[in-house]
């Protein structure tokens, strides 16, 4: 794969007025969102949820790409037709999770770190001759009593960048997701401040490893307070610190930010994602990857029972429809009744 095959593949993943549906859910985070409405997590009820996300109706028009996981990759639908083949042929470009999850950091054993780096070119290269298009790493940035030591988010950035240059090199377009986490009690200027230091360190460690940067997307969090903060943040206040630290630290040959929903509500991450939109003269597209800001009210909706799989799609479509209209800074929130 050349470069300009490469870079082409990245700007359809953030082309205007889609974004990317996060259906990459490992087996264990699969299994927690099933439990929550009484599914059991076995290979035929995740195939089921999954096959009812990518077949409903109109999904093409606001989906570009889905990140899958290890098993929906390798798996027939119901019709016994690859999922690869049901997303290509509505014109959605297929990827894969690469990244195998966290482990405590050697040394600072309460922040994580993101494992995978051993035999990832295989990986990779078995990946794009299964017809995977773009990989997904997601690195965690944890933050404990408002405070995350340099040499953690240098190790994970160090990661990322090994992850992305292999992806390349593999012909696949690497979505480098670095995530600074919602969970805890800290403030909205932590978050920034921890963001920063992460972008700044990955984008450095991207350029040691020789990463093109027209042909990865950026998966960032936004810039929001913790989970257990009573701080009571806007969404324009939100956007506005996002958009600056994005601006300080992305370069412009980028040709996407994607971003996580990491635990806001659906709403709350529409509402943000649409306010950056309607700031002017943005250098890169900016849109959505989202996991549970698309799916927690379709997978509710279904409860595992097929009589409510069209009412669950339309959920899904709605948010979905809602998200690529705050990627062009035209959501209204009248939309939702
Ligand atoms: P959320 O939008 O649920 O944070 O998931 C996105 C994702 O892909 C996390 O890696």
């Amino acid at each position: 794969m050349n470069n300009s095959n490469l870079e082409n593949i990245a700007k359809l993943m953030v082309a205007p007025s889609k974004g990317i549906l996060a259906a990459d859910e490992s087996t264990g985070t699969i299994k927690k969102r099933l439990d929550s409405i009484g599914v059991d997590s076995n290979e035929k009820n995740r195939r089921t949820y999954r096959e009812m996300l990518f077949t409903a109706p109109e999904i093409e028009k606001y989906i570009s790409a889905v990140i899958l996981f290890d098993e929906t990759l390798r798996q027939d639908s119901s019709s016994g037709k690859k999922f690869t083949k049901i997303l290509e042929e509505k014109n959605i470009i297929p990827g894969i999770k690469v990244d195998k999850g966290t482990w405590p950091c050697p040394g600072f054993n309460e922040y994580p770190i993101t494992q995978g780096l051993d035999l990832l070119k295989q990986r990779c290269d078995e990946y794009y001759e299964l017809g995977a298009k773009f990989t997904k790493w997601r690195a965690v940035i944890k933050i404990i009593n408002s405070f995350t030591p340099n040499e953690v988010i240098e190790a994970n950035a160090l990661a990322l960048a090994l992850y992305a240059s292999t992806a390349q090199e593999s012909g696949l377009v690497p979505i480098v997701e670095p995530e600074v986490l919602m969970d805890g009690n800290h403030e909205i200027d932590t978050c920034q401040k921890v963001t920063e230091t992460t972008l700044r360190i990955v984008f450095d460690k991207l350029n040691q490893f020789n990463v093109n940067l027209n042909a990865i997307v950026l998966k960032p969090n936004m810039i929001v307070p913790g989970s257990d903060s009573d701080q009571d943040i806007n969404y324009s206040e939100v956007a506005d610190k996002t958009l600056y630290i994005l601006s300080a630290c992305v370069p412009k040959s980028v040709p996407g930010v994607a971003f996580l929903s990491g635990g806001q509500t659906e709403i709350q991450a529409t509402e943000n994602l649409n306010y950056m939109n309607q700031s002017t003269n943005l250098p890169w597209e900016v849109t959505f990857s989202y996991g549970r800001a698309l799916q927690q009210t379709a997978l509710n909706k279904w409860g595992g029972k097929d009589s409510n799989i069209l009412n669950s799609q339309k959920a899904f479509i709605h948010r979905a429809k809602m998200n690529s209209l705050a990627h062009e800074g035209k959501y209204i929130s009248d939309l939702e009744t």
